[in-house]
C-alpha cells in the first residue's frame, strides 16, 4: 500500500513537472489567445438580422478597420505598423472554427497590439460587430 501510493505520487509530479516542460511546444499563432472554455460556450443574445449586421458594419469602420482593412483582410493603414499583423477575419476557415462566444471574447479582452473593447463598446454593440465577422466571412 505503501508502495502504491509513492509510486502515485511520483507519478503526480512526473505529470506535473511534464506538462511545464512540454506547455511551451503549444504555444502557436492559434492560441496566442487562451479563450477560456466558458467563454468560448458562451451564447450570442442578438440574431444575425440584417439590422444588426448593419450596425455591425459602422462599429467595424469606426473601430476596427484602421487595423484589419475595410474588407476585413488584415491591411488597414495601421497594419504595416505592429509587430503582431492583424487577423484576416475573411478566412473562413479560421473563423468557423471559433464560436460567436470565442468572437467576443477576442474583442471584448484584446491581446497587444489588438485593443481591449470592453471599456469602449458595450456587450450589444459587441455581438453587433461578431454577426458582422459573421457575415464577412461569408
Ligand atoms: C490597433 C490595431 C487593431 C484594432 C484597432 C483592432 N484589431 Fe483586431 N486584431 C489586431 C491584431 C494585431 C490581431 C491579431 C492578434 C493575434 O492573432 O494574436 C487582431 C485579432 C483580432 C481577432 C482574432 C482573430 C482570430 O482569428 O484569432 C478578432 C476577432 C478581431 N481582431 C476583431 C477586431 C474587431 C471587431 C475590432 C474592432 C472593434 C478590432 N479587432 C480592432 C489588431 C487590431
Amino acid at each position: 500500500m505503501r508502495w502504491f501510493c509513492g509510486m502515485t505520487l511520483l507519478l503526480a509530479v512526473v505529470l506535473e513537472v511534464g506538462s511545464d516542460v512540454w506547455a511551451p511546444r503549444r504555444a502557436s499563432a492559434q492560441d496566442r489567445w487562451n479563450v477560456p472554455e466558458s467563454a468560448k460556450k458562451m451564447k450570442n443574445p442578438i440574431r444575425a438580422t440584417a439590422t444588426s449586421i448593419q450596425k455591425g458594419k459602422r462599429l467595424f469602420a469606426e473601430h476596427c478597420a484602421m487595423c484589419h482593412g475595410d474588407a476585413g483582410k488584415g491591411d488597414g493603414p495601421m497594419a504595416e505598423a505592429l509587430e503582431t499583423k492583424p487577423a484576416d477575419l475573411t478566412d473562413r476557415a479560421r473563423m468557423t472554427l471559433q464560436s460567436d462566444g470565442e468572437l467576443f471574447w477576442k474583442i471584448s479582452k484584446g491581446n497587444p497590439p489588438m485593443p481591449d473593447f470592453e471599456g469602449t463598446l458595450s456587450t450589444e454593440e459587441i455581438w453587433h460587430l461578431v454577426n458582422y465577422l459573421r457575415a464577412l466571412a461569408r
